[in-house]
């Protein structure tokens, strides 16, 4: 049977705060029940920063995005959240198209995307959390969200707008693509937010309560005005406490099952194999 799939959807990038924007991507759309947000974003002030890279098969759009916003010759600096194909997707090109920026990274971030990073030394600033990185005209703080799926991960904290960007935390898949948590079914969501925390972080069933809890009210005390993050529609200020909310609640919550070979049998029959 031959299906026909509707072209992507394009949503252009949503204004998070003052010069801050968010970049919107994902994937799944027509070919899965839900989608997966991959977003970036770029504070646009004295010294540009674009904060992770998206994934390498959406590269022309991803840089059209970026670059109606800010040109490359302006941007100073490109902070990759952890090392993670999503995140550092367009990272190299964009070095490379970007002669002014310096990558801020960490040690163990190039160590573990070894020669896949073609960015020199020279070019990097390693910045760990808790560290601070002066823009001329805000003073950005990286802050681990405290959930994770690499050990290499920053957030990163604007107090001049209170926007944070949250790598993988507050992950949501979504029935069809949204700009803003607001849109989605506030039980689909929260269900949503569950699941995902636990696939991107399966120790989180196994964590000391009160540390974890610890880890959440760190960022809870940034006093964020926006959440924004990779995998998810922007997180307003109305919906920031259910945001904490649920990411308290995963390490105790039941989720769905992940897709298994069954489901990929189901998938090999759609394609015309025969499954195995
Ligand atoms: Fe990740
Ligand atoms: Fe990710």
């Amino acid at each position: 049977m031959h299906t026909t799939i509707a072209p992507k959807t394009h949503l252009a990038p949503t204004k998070l705060a003052s010069e801050t924007y968010l970049l919107h991507d994902h994937q799944g759309e027509g070919t899965a029940p839900v989608c997966v947000p991959l977003n970036a974003m770029v504070i646009r002030g004295v010294e540009p920063i674009v904060v992770d890279t998206g994934m390498p098969e959406h590269r022309e759009q991803f840089f059209a995005d970026l670059f109606s916003i800010v040109e490359p010759e302006d941007i100073r600096w490109v902070f990759v959240s952890h090392d993670d194909i999503d995140h550092t997707g367009n990272v190299n090109e964009l070095m490379d198209l970007a002669p002014n920026a310096t990558l801020v990274g960490n040690w163990f971030l190039m160590e573990r995307m070894g020669a896949s990073l073609a960015v020199s030394p020279l070019r990097q600033r390693w910045l760990g959390d808790g560290e601070r990185l002066d823009l001329g005209d805000r003073t950005l703080v990286a802050m681990r969200p405290p959930v994770y799926d690499s050990p290499t991960t920053r957030g990163l904290f604007d107090p001049t707008t209170g926007v944070y960007w949250a790598s993988d935390a507050f992950s949501t898949p979504m029935p069809v693509p949204v700009r803003d948590v607001a849109a989605l079914d506030p039980m689909f969501w929260d269900e949503g937010m569950l699941m995902f925390n636990q696939y991107v972080a399966p120790w989180l069933t196994m964590v000391d309560e009160t540390r974890f809890q610890a880890c959440v009210d760190r960022v809870q005390a940034l006093g964020a005005s926006v959440i924004a993050a990779c995998h998810t529609p922007m997180i307003g200020r109305s919906h920031l406490d259910q945001a904490l909310s649920a990411t308290r609640r995963s390490t105790s919550a039941t989720v769905a099952p992940q897709p298994d070979q069954a489901v990929l049998e189901q998938i090999q029959r759609t394609l015309g194999g025969h499954g195995s």
